[in-house]
């Protein structure tokens, strides 16, 4: 080996690896022939790291092996050295308490494998929830240029000739089972057939949001995040962001030249237009945070007001995703609402949003509706404050009750999850229709982790009567396939003496979504007092990553990130490539 045989591209990072002569670049070069690779790969080639989420315990993810198989081919065609490693994944049905306690431990994990190893560009690949917010917080931090493919969604559910919608319809038959019209062979039918095939929950979760999301940031390339995850052209644009990583790698076109204020603003007005999961908003201001990027919750209220809501997908509309994709996908969506975005928001394909959306049509529109005949006015999701929510809480108003939107009720109080367990089919349970349902103790802290408590059961006794909806209250999430009149993320959360933690069974709750207000009616005095009694609970953890996660946590409205991984100017520097390389 010598030097004027590894030059290659010489700006390289992967090149303090690779090029030197002396014993640290050949130590580097063996270790990876052990692989079976030839001297071939070291000759100055983009090496691409293929970050994969894969893991037999994140059943949605559990195809992308084959997708990085994809990816690698268009890496080899386009002249690079494809190399793929793992991180944590995150399964969002297996992982307990909450995939979100393990979020920024995967943003962590992308961040510091990206910067430790010599990639000169990431191909990202995700799909359930936590999954996508997760690399693209590592990946913004660590700002070595990335493109992310995301996994796809699933295939629709059939059940008996019915189209299901993973969560959504779990959540609604589940209901009809608790409300005794549903027999256990039935269900045992629909728990075979309402995921059938690989890929994410196919309604607007927080999978397909979050997907849409990193198309409309400019993240993916154009198209990639409806396309199912079972249908061949999900491998195609795997291999075609291959190729295009290595131009990347080339083009040194870093995720902080794309993740820009004007990106953000797109992908929220996306959200809105979607009807996105209420899980976007903690999930976008902690990427932007990554960037030195506020995005205060008023920016998401004042970007709701002016998108209206087109996209007719459940758990808000009718649809799925499979349905979305062959209307013409995000492209289609984003060309219906082109006069509310940044069009020059550069994009990974080097080209700009609205370049890459110029030929984008919409051939359904039942599905898409045209901006001038939307679903509703507004977008999905709003921003309520009031005295108990100082800091703001979120409700998805396009699942919400029509009837709800504005109510005033009495307050009954779960103490934390294991007392809403235990007490809400208890038939001396004093509750009404018109009783608002609050769980404290739900939130980053309380929890911990903030699991997707949020759309609490409604009392079996209540559904058996016909009863659909309540308002509910809490310092939880709700997962994106659920539906309801359920305000989330109140913040301060009650385990650090929010105002939520002092409410009693029996305080009236007022909630006017329109005025955007959530208030508890008792006097401000006797708010004062109860405030000043309150005690904060136990921590949940005294080492280890729990530990960590207590001590540097943020709320809700800050994205739930923690602490010292926001950048306060811009992404941090990727470090330089070692000079002295480790010999076993
Ligand atoms: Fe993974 Fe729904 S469980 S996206």
């Amino acid at each position: 080996m010598n030097d004027a045989k590894h030059n290659g591209h010489a700006n390289l990072r992967s090149r303090a690896w690779f090029a030197p002569s002396d014993i640290n670049g050949s130590s580097h070069r063996t270790y990876l022939r052990a692989e079976g690779f030839s001297s071939r790969v070291f000759d100055g080639r983009p090496v691409i790291g293929i970050c994969n989420s894969w893991s037999e315990l994140t059943a949605c993810n559990a195809h992308l092996r084959q997708v990085a198989e994809a990816v690698k081919r268009g890496v080899w065609a386009a002249g690079g050295f494809p190399l793929e490693f793992p991180t944590i994944s995150l399964g969002e049905v297996l992982m307990k308490p909450s995939t979100m306690l393990y979020r920024n431990l995967m943003a962590m994990d992308v961040e510091e494998c990206i910067r430790a190893y010599p990639l000169d560009a990431v191909v990202l690949l995700c799909g359930c929830d936590k999954t996508t917010p997760a690399q693209l917080m590592g990946a913004a931090s660590a700002d070595v240029p990335a493109i992310m493919v995301t996994g796809g969604p699933m295939l629709r559910g059939m059940w008996r000739n019915q189209e299901l919608g993973s969560g959504t319809d779990t959540r609604r038959l589940w209901a009809e089972k608790r409300a005794g019209r549903l027999s256990d062979e039935e269900w045992c039918e629909i728990e075979g057939c309402i995921s059938r095939s690989a890929g994410h929950c196919m309604v607007m979760g927080t999978a397909s949001t979050m997907t849409s999301i990193a198309e409309a940031l400019g993240m993916t390339l154009p198209g990639c995040a409806h396309i199912p995850a079972a249908d061949s052209r999900r491998l195609a644009i795997a291999e075609e962001s291959g190729r295009r990583a290595v131009e990347l790698a080339l083009e040194d076109l870093r995720p902080s030249k794309i993740l820009t204020p004007a990106a953000f603003e797109n992908a929220i007005r996306v959200d809105m237009a979607i009807g996105g999961s209420t899980n976007a908003i903690i999930h976008l201001i902690a990427i932007a945070g990554r960037l030195g990027i506020d995005l205060p919750l008023e920016k998401f209220d004042e970007l709701s007001r002016s998108t209206p809501f087109i996209v007719n997908i459940r758990p808000s509309g009718k649809y799925l995703m499979e349905d979305l994709y062959y209307a013409g996908g995000l492209p289609a969506v984003m060309k219906e609402i082109a006069p509310l975005l940044h069009l020059d928001a550069l994009t990974v394909t080097g080209k700009s949003i609205g370049e890459n959306i110029a030929g984008a049509a919409c051939y359904n529109r039942a599905i898409i509706r045209p901006l001038a005949e939307p679903l509703q006015p507004e977008g999905g999701t709003v921003v309520l404050k009031g005295n108990l929510a100082p800091h703001g809480a979120v409700i998805k108003q396009s699942a919400a009750s029509p009837l709800l939107m504005k109510h005033r009720g009495p307050a009954v109080v779960f103490e934390d999850y294991a007392d809403l367990m235990a007490r809400i089919d208890d038939p001396a349970l004093e509750v009404t229709e018109d009783s608002v349902l609050v769980l404290k103790n739900a939130g980053p802290k309380g929890a911990p982790g903030m699991p997707e408590w949020g759309d609490m059961p409604l009392p079996a006794r209540l559904l058996k009567a016909g009863v659909t909806d309540m308002v509910r209250i809490s310092d939880a999430r709700m997962s994106g396939t659920a539906y309801g009149t359920v305000v989330l993320h109140v913040s301060p959360e009650s385990a650090v003496g929010g105002p939520l933690a002092v409410v009693k069974t029996g305080d009236l709750i007022e909630l006017d979504v329109h005025a955007r207000k959530l208030e508890l009616r008792i006097p401000e005095a006797e708010l004062k007092q109860r405030l000043a009694a309150w005690r904060p609970p136990a921590p949940h953890y005294e080492r280890g990553y729990g530990r960590m996660f207590l001590d540097h946590i943020l709320q809700a409205h800050e994205g739930c990130d923690f602490d010292y991984l926001r950048a306060v100017r811009g992404a941090r520097p990727v470090t330089a490539a070692p000079t002295v390389a480790a010999l076993p």
